[in-house]
């Protein structure tokens, strides 16, 4: 069954090369979607958040950019990567509803992030927003921006602790910046994200966005995990900035984000790294263009994903896939723990956090690599990420058009494995619960995970 697919799917991509200019056909969304992408087939990808993966097609564009640029590097560098890129700019532009002129391409968010805050020249006892959910690296940029300002500058933290609805939020949130307004320090901006790394959180930020503009704080959205989950529409949402990795959700090769920034700003923004395009004020799309001597294929990727994308279905097919997977799965791996979801159905996207079963959260064993160990060594065929939040353990589980609801059920038998070990290790608390929680789940007790012993 497995050699019929694959040859099929070899067939298939052998047709398309061959120019037969035929649709290609791509296997059916959920487990069959394997076959486009390169996983180990005893893998189960559940992980796809943290670093993205890509289909075939794109690992064949990877190549062929690469080899392009090679055969003729001058050519390459000095003419045609710039309008492969203009290509390239146009097609997302269109994809999130703005003007291809006010978007360029970055490496990263943490890239783009850098750029737009070392960009700014701020005013003695001015202050940065940002919520307590906010990714490491961009809040080791604003602590740097802090700790180098000579005390003129100093950063305010909104702390958000889940699960709390939208609504919730936005009523604490007004709060917050009702009380801590202060004319002598004002908020010059803040960033927010747009779907949290950890807890995986879609904030209501076509709600946020006008609040903050409504007091003179600028918006920086960081979209790490946006484009190819949620819909962006830069138009309705008119941030001042908003960075995205396409690497992530959208299938592009590894390295390959957009910075969009409102041109009323555009000509206060540099690279991070300031290169020979460095002119004042910032000539936008020249300084971005030549960031130095880097591969840009991962760039050059995006056509490709994006036609991949259309030919699996298309944007809102992708998106609502994803999206009823991780909320249905989530709710699946909730029922087997004995436990609960984190997000309301609105606060998904394709990413879901399911609280663990585990009976002492303070374990000492819980800290450090532990978790990581014993997913990737001894029940090494799934992987998601674990987390401490609020005294409870979670894990972040991304849907994917690649998986299916079976993929949630054996990563539940997975964390059912290593918690009851954990918790029949832990001798000063019960494991009643969790007893009765593990026994539901003998019927779909999957034989890989608990056969792994080192
Ligand atoms: C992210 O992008 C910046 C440039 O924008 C680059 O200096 C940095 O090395 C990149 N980081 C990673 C992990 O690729
Ligand atoms: C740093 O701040 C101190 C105290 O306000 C001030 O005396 C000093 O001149 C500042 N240094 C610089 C380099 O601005
Ligand atoms: C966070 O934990 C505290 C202490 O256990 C609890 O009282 C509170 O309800 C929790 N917050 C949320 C939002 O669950
Ligand atoms: C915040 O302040 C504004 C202006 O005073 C007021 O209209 C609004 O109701 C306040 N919001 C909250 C949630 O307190
Ligand atoms: C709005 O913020 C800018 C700095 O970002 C400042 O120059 C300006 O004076 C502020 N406007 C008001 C009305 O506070
Ligand atoms: C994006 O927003 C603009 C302005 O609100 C609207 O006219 C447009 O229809 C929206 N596009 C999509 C695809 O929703």
């Amino acid at each position: 069954m497995k050699l019929y697919a694959t040859i099929t799917v070899v067939l298939l991509v052998l047709g398309v090369h061959a120019g037969n200019g035929g649709k290609r056909q791509l296997p059916a969304l959920g487990r069959p979607m394997r076959e486009a992408f390169y996983m180990d087939p005893d893998f189960v990808q559940l992980n796809h958040g943290a670093y993205g993966t890509y289909p075939k097609v794109v690992g064949d564009a990877l190549r062929e950019y690469q080899q392009r640029s090679e055969r003729n590097p001058d050519l390459w560098l000095r003419r045609d990567a710039k309008t492969e890129l203009a290509k390239v700019r146009q097609m997302l532009a269109d994809l999130v509803n703005a003007d291809s002129a006010d978007v360029v391409m970055v490496p990263n968010t943490t890239g783009g992030i850098n750029a737009v805050f070392r960009s700014l020249v701020f005013a003695a006892g001015e202050r940065i927003l940002h919520l307590s959910s906010i990714y490491n690296s961009m809040g080791s940029i604003i602590q740097y921006l802090v700790d180098y300002s000579n005390g003129s500058l100093s950063k305010l933290v909104f702390d958000v602790t889940y699960p709390m609805s939208n609504e919730d939020f936005l009523l604490a949130f007004e709060t917050f910046l009702n009380q801590t307004e202060d004319p002598a320090h004002p908020i010059r901006i803040a960033l927010i994200d747009h779907i949290t790394s950890v807890p995986s959180i879609v904030n209501p930020i076509e709600r946020i966005i006008p609040m903050l503009k409504q007091r003179n704080i600028s918006v920086l959205i960081d979209g790490a995990h946006a484009i190819g989950q949620v819909p962006i529409n830069i138009t309705a949402l008119q941030p001042d900035y908003y960075v995205t990795n396409c690497h992530k959700w959208l299938y592009a090769a590894r390295g390959c984000a957009l910075l969009y920034v409102d041109k009323k700003y555009q000509g206060e923004v540099h690279p991070a790294q300031i290169n020979s395009g460095y002119s004042q004020p910032a000539n936008f799309q020249n300084e971005f263009f030549w960031t130095g001597t880097m591969d840009y294929s991962s760039y050059m990727t995006v056509p490709t994903a994006l036609q991949f994308r259309r030919e699996a279905g298309g944007e809102d097919v992708i998106m609502k896939y994803n999206h009823d997977l991780a909320y249905n799965g989530g709710r699946r791996m909730a029922e087997l723990f004995g436990t609960s979801i984190m997000q309301d159905e609105e606060q998904i996207g394709s990413m879901v956090d399911v609280r663990l079963p585990v009976n002492n959260p303070d374990d000492s064993k819980l800290d450090g690599e532990w978790w990581i160990d014993e997913q990737l060594y001894r029940h090494p065929n799934t992987f998601s990420s674990v987390y401490k939040h609020n005294g409870s353990w979670w894990v972040r589980v991304s849907a994917q058009i690649y998986n299916d609801l079976s993929d949630f059920e054996l990563s539940a038998q997975h964390f059912l494995d290593i918690c009851n070990e954990l918790n029949m290790n832990d001798q000063t608390t019960t494991t009643s619960t969790t007893t009765t929680s593990a026994s539901t789940t003998t019927d779909n007790s999957n034989s890989a995970s608990s056969n792994v012993i080192m």
